[in-house]
Formats: C-alpha cells, structure tokens, sequence
C-alpha cells in the first residue's frame, strides 16, 4: 500500500480520488436542485476548502457567486480551540443566500464562529456543504446539510488539508498511520 510521509508522519490512501469526485457530484446534485434561482454566495473557507470549493463549483450549474474568508484553528494535528481571522468576505451578504463551503469539520469551532459572524450580517439563509465530517469530535451543533462523507476521528491529509503546510496538493485523501 502506498504511503506518504509529510514531516514526521506517515499516512496511508483513505479516499480515493474516484470517490472524491463521486461525492462532490451528489452534493452539486443537491445544491443545483435546492438553489435554482437563488444566487446563492458561496462563501469558501480557506485554505483547506480551495480544492473542493474549485472541483464543486465547476459542477454547479445555478448562477451563483463566490467570496472567501481564511481562517485558522488547526496547529499540527489538532484544533487550537481559537480561531484566527486572517480576513472575511468583501461583498454583501444581506438578504442573501449563504452557503458555507468548508474541507472538513472537526470539533465544529470554526463553523460555528463564522456562521455567528454570517449571521450577524443578515443574510436571507445560511446552509453549510462540507467534504468530510467527524462526528466524534464535534462539540457545536450547527447544521451540515450538504455533507459529503462521516469519518472517524483521524487526522487526514490531501485533497487541500494540511499538515503543517504540507500535503494540500495530494489528489486522493491519506489518513495518518
Ligand atoms: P474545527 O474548528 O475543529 O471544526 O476544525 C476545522 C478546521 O481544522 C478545518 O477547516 C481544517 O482546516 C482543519 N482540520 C480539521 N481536521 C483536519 C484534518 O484531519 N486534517 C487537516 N486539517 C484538519
Ligand atoms: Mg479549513
């Protein structure tokens, strides 16, 4: 089996690109069925979001809008339990229809502080699409509908998830051995 190491861990294949790119049809499927004449303004989380977000928009066929916050939680392999505001959106999200796309949710702190942030601005709705979520590390109860797969609480890399700057450029998703 094929391993990566990235500093001084290794990390064995979890989810090929195949059923990565399964995954994101069935979530566009749904967003193009739920957001027909919406406009809805994808609001991407980065870095870690950056590939998914480019790899489900160009599977969307609603109009639609895009803007990007950066953010950052996570040290190392665990989240810090603060969250760091490199920047927010530039356009208006009053009256408008929010979809939050984020790479992986973890505890659920950093979701749960921007969808506070959204709110505040007064959006007409606020959804959230994700590629991979652990349920038992969540600890903040804001809803995912858009969920592309339920996996156990270890740490992954590749598809746009770090460690430690490295392995965002991976094609498939490796977990750690
Ligand atoms: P949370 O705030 O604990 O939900 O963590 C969410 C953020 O931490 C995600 O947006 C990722 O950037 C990062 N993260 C969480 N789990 C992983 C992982 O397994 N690998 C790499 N990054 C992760
Ligand atoms: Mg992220």
């Amino acid at each position: 089996m094929k391993v990566i190491r990235l500093h001084d861990l290794e990390f064995e294949m979890f989810i090929a690109p195949e059923q990565i790119n399964e995954t994101v049809g069935r979530l566009a499927l749904a967003i193009n069925h739920d957001y027909q004449g919406r406009n809805p303004i994808l609001l991407i989380v980065l870095n870690g979001a950056f590939v998914f977000a480019a790899d489900l928009v160009r599977r969307l066929s609603i109009p639609l809008q895009m803007d990007f916050v950066k953010l950052r939680s996570y040290l190392g392999t665990a989240s810090t339990g603060s969250i760091h505001e490199h920047f927010l959106w530039e356009s208006s999200l009053k009256d408008r229809h929010i979809i939050i796309v984020e790479d992986i949710i973890d505890t659920g702190h950093t979701l749960h502080h921007l969808v506070g942030k959204v709110a505040a601005e007064g959006p007409a709705s606020i959804e959230t699409a994700c590629l991979l979520l652990k349920p038992a590390a969540r600890q903040y109860p804001d809803p995912v509908k858009y969920c592309g797969m339920e996996m156990p609480n270890d740490f992954v890399v590749g598809y746009g998830l770090d460690y430690d700057g490295l392995g965002r450029e991976i094609a498939g998703i490796y977990k750690k051995i």
